[in-house]
């Protein structure tokens, strides 16, 4: 299919909670720049009027900015429909086609448990819904190799590869964006980004909250399937790959993708698992559960250019603080002519990338302090990265789909390769540690690193 605009947007799950925290917005956002002029089709079980949904959008929007544009409210309140029905109910297809009338372009998003993706992917092939169309589909993508690769077959007999478009938000993100742009329009990086100048690299995901309502969603999830095989990987990906032969984003994801493939797959002790204290109080969790909300692991790229580079990745519930931060970590000068300068309690030099909740890059360095002695501080130049009136990531990511625009979304080959890498821990693994809220996890994850001055923790 040519890149044209979908001329519908049939949002699925559009009475749950990632429709009014992240989808509903998006649409306004949208609708407030003028790119949002197609029919918008909600869809779910419950059985709501149309006021009960655009009661349920108006009180999306006014929580997560405010209502700052009467003509975008308007305008997206015009486009809505809504159709109430079960996945599993064909009469629900036959409606949906009813009420996309003259549009034939339809772009369908699964705002829905992942359990229902197949149903739903199923129910459109059926009604004849996926000629012309795309689909939108959210992670997590399958919850291990083999239902990935059943939900990547299911999903192509009904839609063509170029019309399937995976979601992870953390592509749509400026500063991640920006990893790929950093590395690829300076000079000076190339000569070091590799073996013989970094230690290691770290990546650290943390949150000072916990599962809030989501328990149920986390007992089949858990910190390793929720955040690292996707959205920390896929910064991995970013900081690890080659140049892509040139800026076409399908060179972007063979080089991506590649990364994937070259990741060792974890062993049983590249793993510390833990779980905040209170967890298993949460609504809608086992009272035994050993799912992980805390997750640090040690991972290798068996690559030329990564070759015994650790790449520590750690995320969390309920830690010291809310932030996404790498570290990657420079060798020591060879000779140690000055006595700080690798300091041992400190990092010398670093390059750290900021990426939430601000956005900025830091390259640390020693600097001479003024007097007859050689010794000095550590600094850092801070390069601030913040653009106002950003897009938020669903925003972009809805517009690049209904575009046909896939070079920020996931390709089938990549998480297919990323759930290989995890697959040997997502069953047998060390059982999940306790953690007391408001620190940095389980003891136990600092064994993981035993050299080079430890996790880092981003400051607030
Ligand atoms: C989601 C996870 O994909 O990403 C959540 O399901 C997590 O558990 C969230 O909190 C983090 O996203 P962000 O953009 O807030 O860092």
């Amino acid at each position: 299919m040519a890149a044209s605009r979908s001329d519908a947007l049939v949002l699925f799950g559009a009475t749950g909670d990632l429709a009014h925290k992240m989808i509903f917005p998006a649409l306004y956002a949208l609708a407030k720049r003028g790119a949002l002029k197609v029919p918008v089709i909600g869809v779910a079980s419950r059985k709501w009027s149309l006021a009960q949904l655009r009661n349920r959008v108006k009180d999306s929007i006014a929580r997560s900015g405010g209502i700052d544009n009467q003509r975008a409210l308007h305008e997206l309140m015009s486009l809505l429909s809504y159709v109430s029905g079960d996945y599993n109910d064909p009469n629900t297809f036959t409606a949906i086609k009813k009420a996309l009338g003259n549009a034939a372009r339809p772009a369908h998003y699964l705002a829905i448990p992942p359990a229902l993706f197949e149903t739903v992917i199923n129910g459109l092939g059926t009604a004849n819904l996926a000629k012309n169309a795309r689909v939108i589909v959210e992670k997590p993508f399958g919850r291990d190799l083999a239902s990935a690769r059943e939900l990547n077959r299911v999903a192509q007999t009904v839609f063509p590869q170029d019309s399937i478009f995976r979601i992870d938000h953390y592509l749509g993100k400026e500063a991640i964006m920006n990893i790929l742009y950093f590395r690829f329009a300076n000079s000076f990086l190339e000569p070091i980004w590799n073996r013989n100048y970094v230690a290691s690299v770290q990546v650290t995901l943390s949150e000072d909250f916990g599962v809030k309502d989501r328990g149920a969603f986390y007992e089949t999830a858990g910190c390793l399937r929720d955040v690292i095989q996707n959205h920390v990987f896929q910064i991995v990906a970013l900081l690890a790959m080659e140049p892509p032969a040139d800026r076409n984003f399908g060179a972007v994801h063979n080089e991506k993708a590649k990364v994937f493939q070259a990741m060792r797959p974890l062993k049983r002790d590249d793993l510390v698992r833990g779980q905040y204290v209170g967890y298993r109080k949460e609504p809608d969790v086992a009272k035994n559960s050993d799912v992980e909300t805390f997750c640090a692991l040690r991972l290798f790229i068996d690559s030329w250019r990564w070759e015994a580079v650790p790449w520590y990745l750690r995320s969390g519930k309920y830690l010291a603080e809310t932030a996404t931060e790498v570290l990657v970590q420079l060798k020591p000068p060879p000779q140690r002519l000055f006595a700080d300068s690798a300091p041992t309690t400190g990092r010398a030099n670093y390059i750290r990338f900021q990426i939430s909740p601000s956005s900025a890059i830091a390259l640390a360095a020693r600097v001479k302090r003024a007097g007859k002695e050689f010794v000095g501080d550590q600094r850092e130049l801070y390069l601030v990265d913040e653009h106002a009136g950003e897009q938020s990531p669903y925003e972009r990511l809805l517009g690049d789909a209904m575009a046909g625009d896939g070079a920020l979304f996931s390709r089938e080959d990549a998480i297919e390769a990323a759930w290989a890498v995890v697959d040997p821990v997502l069953k047998t693994h060390p059982q999940a540690r306790p953690y007391k809220r408001g620190s940095w996890g389980p003891k136990g994850a600092d064994a993981l690193i035993v050299s080079g001055g430890g996790w880092y923790n981003p400051q607030p």
